[in-house]
């Protein structure tokens, strides 16, 4: 009786925002931007090994996400079944073999009727699906919004929709991250953190930076009443499509702009670069959507860069903001063009910088304190601006390609060369200014010397970390005199 009464306080101090997960956003691998259907249980402990080998794991890569096409209908009690062709031992086995490895094991289904490939969903099916999975000792839901059965079309029939779950992973007792797969839809940016760990901002993304596709349907991506969102959004169409809403990002809570594409080829080093800054800077989920099986030395050193994971995992869970936008560059092939600069708070008073240039060729890009605090103070009255800044190259210290081979090649001499987040967190590593944290120092700003200027390949990103000097400014705290 007094078992029963405990478990029934425990259930009930988990809630789906408040289950303590997600602090910040979740890093890991999923299998389907590479794989689509073609999943087994060989492929989750190959992968699995990869990330571990590689020092991935050790940076972060932590949740091994399964996608669709995995079930096989349901048992006759009514619960979901594993295909025994692709999961012969089943899936609790599966996460027994992956938490002995240190990872956390990550399953999809879809609210919906069935799921986007057409397997079995969970709609109506709720409470059984979440316990089915709570006693494999899954730890993280993907919730897709495929064959719906019409109940969407306004916030609080999606929100009504995608609630049943949450109380149903509640309901368990198990924490389980809880990942909203609604594609932006139904205004999920404004209800997606009362009930889950992240939501999806957009169709789903395609290996290139800014190429337009009539199967992302949204022409103008910031329309926030585009009904289909489709599938191959660009790098650049996600970018600008979370832009008006980053704020909206938060401890437990966070826009999830998709599975990441670098590594897959579609795009080039600078591409990749900058898409992997962009995710890591508008604080998404950090899912590698690659086949690591095969992985590149150039792709590792993309993945593995501990500076830029560390903006974000920062403690401060702060979003970079759009300050600059300039679409009056030049164009490429597809029309398409633009220059934007991005900054955002670090955890104590440091700031980011990031120079993101979509236009068709190599620029100098310029930007002032007064802009890069302007969300603090307009016209240089943000106090910020009266503080002096180290300036820190955050891709400066990638790692060398030649090291990236020996770590591909198992050469262990090479595991004390990344960092390793399971030892020493990135909190604590920032607090401790762990140089791999901060990559390398290039100068300075203050305010006799206010100009931060970069040269910005075509595609590509600068990106910046301001180190505060001055022990920092109060933000948002004016007192009386200085309004
Ligand atoms: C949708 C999702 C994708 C993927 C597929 C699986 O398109 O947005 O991320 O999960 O379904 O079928």
């Amino acid at each position: 009786m007094l078992l029963l009464l405990f478990q029934a306080l425990f259930s009930k101090s988990v809630s789906a925002v408040n289950n303590g997960l997600a602090q910040t956003p979740q890093m890991g691998w999923n299998n389907w931007n590479s794989l689509g259907c073609d999943v087994s249980q060989d492929l989750l402990l190959d992968t699995s090994r990869v990330l571990l080998s590689s020092g991935l794991k050790d940076v972060g890569y932590n949740y091994v996400v399964l996608d669709d096409c995995w079930s096989d209908g349901r048992d006759n009690d009514g619960y979901l079944r594993p295909d025994a062709t692709k999961f012969p031992r089943g899936m609790k086995w599966v996460a027994d073999k992956l938490h002995d490895m240190g990872f956390l094991f990550g399953m999809y289904s879809s609210a919906g009727e069935l799921t986007c490939a057409r397997y079995e969903g969970s709609l109506d099916h709720e409470e059984k699906d979440a316990e089915i999975w709570a006693a494999w000792d899954v730890d993280y839901l993907k919730y897709d919004n495929c064959y719906h059965m019409g109940r969407f079309g306004y916030p609080e029939i999606s929100f009504n929709r995608y609630n049943n779950m949450a109380k149903a992973l509640n309901a368990t007792g198990r924490p389980i991250l809880y990942s909203l797969c609604s594609w932006g839809e139904d205004y999920v940016h404004t209800w997606g953190m009362s009930i889950a760990n992240s939501w999806r901002v957009s169709g789903d993304i395609y290996d290139h930076f800014n190429r337009p596709d009539a199967l992302c349907a949204c022409d103008d991506p910031r329309d926030p009443h585009c009904v289909a969102p489709g599938t191959h959004c660009s790098v650049m169409n996600i970018i600008n499509k979370v832009a008006p809403y980053v704020d909206r990002g938060q401890f437990g809570g966070w826009n999830d702009l998709d599975m990441l594409e670098v590594g897959q080829g579609g795009m080039d080093d600078e591409e990749y670069k900058a898409h992997f800054s962009m995710w890591a800077a508008l604080k998404s989920p950090l899912l590698i959507g690659a086949d690591i099986r095969r992985l590149s030395s150039k792709t590792l050193t993309i993945l593995n860069n501990p500076a830029v994971i560390a903006v974000n995992q920062d403690p401060l869970g702060r979003s970079v903001a759009q300050i600059y936008r300039d679409q009056h560059v030049k164009k490429d092939k597809y029309g398409q063009g633009e220059t934007q600069i991005w900054s955002g708070p670090l955890w104590r008073h440091d700031q980011l910088v990031i120079f993101l240039n979509a236009a068709d060729e190599d620029l100098e890009m310029t930007t002032t304190l007064n802009d890069v605090f302007i969300h603090e103070g307009p016209e240089g009255s943000a106090p910020q601006t009266r503080d002096e800044f180290d300036v820190y190259d955050l891709w400066a210290d990638r790692m060398e390609h030649h090291t990236a081979e020996q770590v591909l090649a198992g050469n262990h001499q090479y595991k004390n060369s990344w960092y390793n987040s399971t030892q020493t967190p990135y909190k604590e590593g920032l607090a401790k200014a762990d140089p791999r944290l901060l990559g390398k120092r290039v100068g300075s700003v203050g305010p006799k010397h206010n100009v931060l200027r970069a040269n910005v390949p075509r595609h590509g990103v600068r990106m910046f970390r301001l180190r505060n000097l001055t022990g920092g400014s109060p933000r948002y705290a004016m007192t009386k005199d200085e309004l």
